[in-house]
């Protein structure tokens, strides 16, 4: 099969094609053969073994995915396709069912085939969606579900989302809704419509307003983006409130330093955790009309470099996805 391989850490043009081994199904294994995935952060950090997080945190990468070369060659998480072949023991999912779901930190997705766990994150695509869209769902939305759930975001109150605009920002404004809070976003001029349109009750542009000197006061804050920080928030929070964080090593000092001493804290844990429910959780939520996983722009497998690169400029709106299979991407989606 073709997939995506790199051998070194560096920029996306260490990326390549290559023919490698198609896997093979265990008993409890479903094979997948891959239509979309998803290129997020999480695959450019780990491709360049997080250099721009500075030097422990490189070390820390490298110690997690190989020391001088990766161990995993094929990146990417976050797919939709199909179910080629099953294994013996395998009861939920038969040959040609319609599938989508996340490998985690196993990666592999950037190739035509796929091996997963029954038991694992993936589940029957939702009607209606194409492989581009299913493909999206995971990224954002599994990350943003876990950070909100640390968070215990309970209905009736008040969360600004900062950074409303990315993978995990589009995500989290729904899901915030859903959860019965008021939402207020963040973000530029550009995306302001498009996260009214996901349900935020406020909408702030950062390039005309500073949301951390209009006097209001929020229950959480989220920095979906890891671009603003909890001592600038601080004083827009409520006492009791959560700053929550998404990146950056210094938050995981705060984070254990708020919680003895001080009325704000902050709240980050990771690696994030996230189950087969909680797939199912948002495949319940897009069927059921509530949730919609966003899509920037689309790129054949084979243009992988040019997808990194658009990623890596951390302007994206939602979600980059790869498409597998010879089809003609549909280039932008729908935002
Ligand atoms: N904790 C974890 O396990 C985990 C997992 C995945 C990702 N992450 C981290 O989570 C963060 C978000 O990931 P993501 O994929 O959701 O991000 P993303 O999609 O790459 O975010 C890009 C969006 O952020 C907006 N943005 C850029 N600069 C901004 C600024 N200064 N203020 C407000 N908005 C800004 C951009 O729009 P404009 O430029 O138009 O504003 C763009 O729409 C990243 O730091 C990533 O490393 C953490």
């Amino acid at each position: 099969m073709k997939a995506v391989v790199y051998d070194r850490y560096g920029p996306p043009e260490v990326l390549r094609l290559e023919d490698v081994e198609r896997p093979v199904p265990l008993d409890d294994e479903v094979l997948v053969r891959i239509r979309a995935a998803a290129v997020t952060r999480a695959d450019c950090a780990t491709r360049e073994a997080n250099r721009r997080s500075g030097l422990v945190v490189s070390l820390i990468s490298r110690l997690i995915s190989g020391f001088r070369r990766p161990k995993q060659r094929i990146l990417g998480s976050e797919l939709a396709g199909e179910v080629e072949a099953v294994g013996m023991a395998v009861t939920e999912f038969v040959p040609g069912d319609q599938v989508f779901g996340t490998s985690g930190f196993r990666f592999g997705a950037h190739a035509e085939f796929i091996c997963m766990r029954q038991t694992g994150r993936i589940a029957q695509k939702p009607a209606g969606l194409s492989f581009e869209e299913a493909a999206a769902i995971c990224d954002g939305g599994l990350n943003a579900l876990w950070c909100l759930r640390q968070a215990g975001l309970r209905n009736g109150q008040r969360i600004l989302v900062y950074g409303a605009s990315g993978a995990i920002g589009t995500a989290a404004v729904q899901l915030a809704k859903y959860f019965g809070a008021d939402v207020t976003a963040v973000c530029s001029s550009t995306s302001v419509e498009l996260v009214r349109s996901l349900g935020a009750d406020t909408v702030i542009d950062y390039t005309r307003d500073d949301f951390t000197e209009n006097g209001q006061r929020y229950d959480v804050i989220f920095d979906a983006v890891g671009k603003h920080s909890f001592g600038r928030s601080k004083g827009s929070l409520e006492r009791g409130g959560s700053y929550l964080a998404t990146d950056g090593l210094r938050n995981l000092g705060l984070a254990l330093w708020t919680s003895r001493i001080g009325d704000r804290k902050v709240v980050f844990k990771i690696p994030p955790r996230y189950t087969k429910q909680d797939v199912l959780f948002l495949k319940e939520l897009i069927e059921s009309g509530r949730y919609r996983a966003v899509v920037d722009r689309s790129y054949r497998f084979e243009d992988v470099v040019d997808a990194a690169r658009y990623v890596e400029t951390e302007r994206k709106i939602g979600n980059v996805v790869l498409t597998f299979g010879g089809a003609t991407p549909a280039g932008v989606l729908q935002r």
